[in-house]
């Protein structure tokens, strides 16, 4: 899974011996990305017309040259040059490892024309990114499976392949949490896995059990898990180096480790997939994980709520009145509406960390996926600043993001209860904006707070792109984005 090595080369194209080439190309410029390739721009060329490819995005032709000294060149498109962006890299590479996978080829190279710093990276995080699938629990692989060990980016800049190796290999740790099924994931084995990632990172890493979350008066969260036969975990790792860390951050992330939507069971069809509602937490494992490789120097919490929401007679209930960790009292109305109440606790405990920023991350709400489609997150914050440093990071991430509103004037007042200070949903339309709405109830003022609902995007039935089947890993190198600037130049 993680055994492809992204590299950089020095090769000379007109004379390199290879098992595979990809070269990308843009629409209509095929002379231009061939003319390196010397004795072979021919012959490829020759093949390439009587096919018609051209370089359309997303495309890839293979050329087989057998006898030569590249056997196989997949060309892949990038679409016009003029309208390219640098997630197309991603994109392209990721089709070049895909199809060279179908292959038996072991080492790939891969070559533009015109490759730059930033485009090293994005091809890294392509290449590694869509090699990966989870097949843990396959006992026959599928057939094509990889014999690729290296891929070589020819003339790439070297640091920025190791950043974009990274970062990639951030997000295919947090996919391969995420689809780990949900006999396996409950909130004990989370917490396990979280403290052997904290001693293997040299992380600091706190794990609360239901005795401790009941000493300190974590309500909200334990009244989530009541239902369920395996107790839920706080899970606080830290990452911190040495002496002088400039900028203090909590994220904080939804980890339901199953959602059936508790008394208010939730309908078959949209139970199925509810091992991905723990995503947000897997996503912040895939940062922490990563932290140490950047050598950062800021303060990071994570926080994550590791949670079981299941009916039985000791689940929470409709009409429960719970007294979250900051003392606001939340009156259920909705069982199903689960994460946002584990998350009033952890957003109330990582205020009191006093950070400069708080950023959470949950698959919180089907009404975002309505609103958004499977393709865009969430994006709500109180601070316009830092929320348009999210949005700017996410157009070069490729993690598309898009900012909804806080409607304080109309849709708060949905949320007052008649007994406790909040209810813990407000039915179907604006779905999205009241739950971000309750999560703010939790976060102390004066700090910087971002939400990003995920619900949409962490988990695809059919692959795209650089996602594969399953969990997407999404926002982890976003936020690993934002975390390196926040440390300034
Ligand atoms: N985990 C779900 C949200 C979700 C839905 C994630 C689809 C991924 C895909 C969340 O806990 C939930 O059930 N939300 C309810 C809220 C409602 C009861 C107010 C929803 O979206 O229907
Ligand atoms: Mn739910
Ligand atoms: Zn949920």
């Amino acid at each position: 899974m993680f055994l492809l090595k992204v590299l950089k080369s020095d090769a000379n194209l007109s004379e390199l011996r290879a098992q595979s080439l990809g070269v990308l190309v843009f629409e209509g410029k095929m002379d231009e990305a061939l003319d390196a390739l010397g004795d072979l721009k021919g012959p490829i060329k020759l093949q390439a017309d009587i096919e018609n490819f051209n370089g359309k995005k997303e495309k890839a032709f293979k050329v087989t040259l057998p006898g030569s000294r590249i056997p196989r060149v997949f060309l892949v498109g990038l679409g016009l040059e003029s309208e390219v962006k640098l997630d197309d890299f991603r994109v392209a590479a990721a089709i070049y490892t895909k199809e060279a996978q179908k292959s038996c080829a072991e080492e790939l190279y891969l070559f533009f024309p015109k490759i730059s710093a930033p485009l090293s990276q994005a091809i890294a995080e392509g290449c590694l990114l869509g090699s990966y699938q989870f097949d843990l629990y396959k006992t026959k692989k599928e057939k094509g499976e990889s014999g690729i060990k290296d891929v070589y980016i020819i003339g790439g800049d070297d640091e920025f392949i190791e950043r974009g190796v990274h970062l990639a290999c951030g997000q295919n740790y947090a996919r391969g949490l995420a689809n780990e099924p949900p006999n396996v994931i409950n909130p004990l084995s989370l917490a396990n896995i979280a403290s052997e990632l904290a001693d293997d990172m040299k992380l600091d890493c706190k794990i609360y059990d239901e005795k401790g979350l009941e000493e300190m008066g974590m309500n909200a969260l334990l009244a989530v898990g009541k239902g369920s036969v395996n107790p839920p975990r706080l899970i606080h790792l830290t990452y911190k180096q040495a002496a002088d860390s400039r900028v203090k951050v909590a994220l904080v992330g939804k980890g339901l480790t199953f959602d059936s939507g508790g008394l208010n069971i939730k309908a078959s069809e949209n139970m199925r997939t509810m091992k991905g509602d723990k995503a947000g937490a897997c996503t912040l494992l895939g940062v922490m994980r990563t932290l140490p490789k950047l050598n950062l120097q800021i303060e990071v919490h994570a926080l994550i709520g590791a949670v079981e929401n299941m009916p039985s007679g000791s689940s929470y209930k409709p009409d429960d009145i719970i007294r979250a960790y900051n003392g606001k009292t939340i009156e259920i109305d909705n069982t199903d509406a689960e994460g946002r109440v584990t998350m009033a606790d952890i957003l109330s405990f990582a205020s009191g960390l006093s950070p400069s920023y708080i950023l959470d991350v949950a698959t919180l709400t089907g009404a975002c996926a309505v609103a958004l489609g499977p393709y865009t997150a969430g994006l709500f914050s109180n601070d316009q600043a830092f929320c348009n440093t999210l949005l700017e990071i996410s157009s070069f991430t490729g993690e598309r993001l898009w900012q909804l509103p806080l409607d304080d004037v109309r849709l708060r007042k949905r949320l007052d209860s008649p007994f406790a200070d909040v209810l813990n949903s407000a039915g179907r339309y604006g779905g999205a904006i009241t739950a971000a709405m309750f999560l703010r109830e939790f976060v102390r003022e004066g700090i910087s707070w971002a939400h990003l609902d995920i619900a949409g995007v962490n988990y695809y039935k059919d692959p795209f792109g650089y996602y594969p089947k399953g969990a997407s890993g999404f926002g982890v190198r976003t936020i690993l984005e934002w975390l390196s600037k926040l440390q300034g130049p």
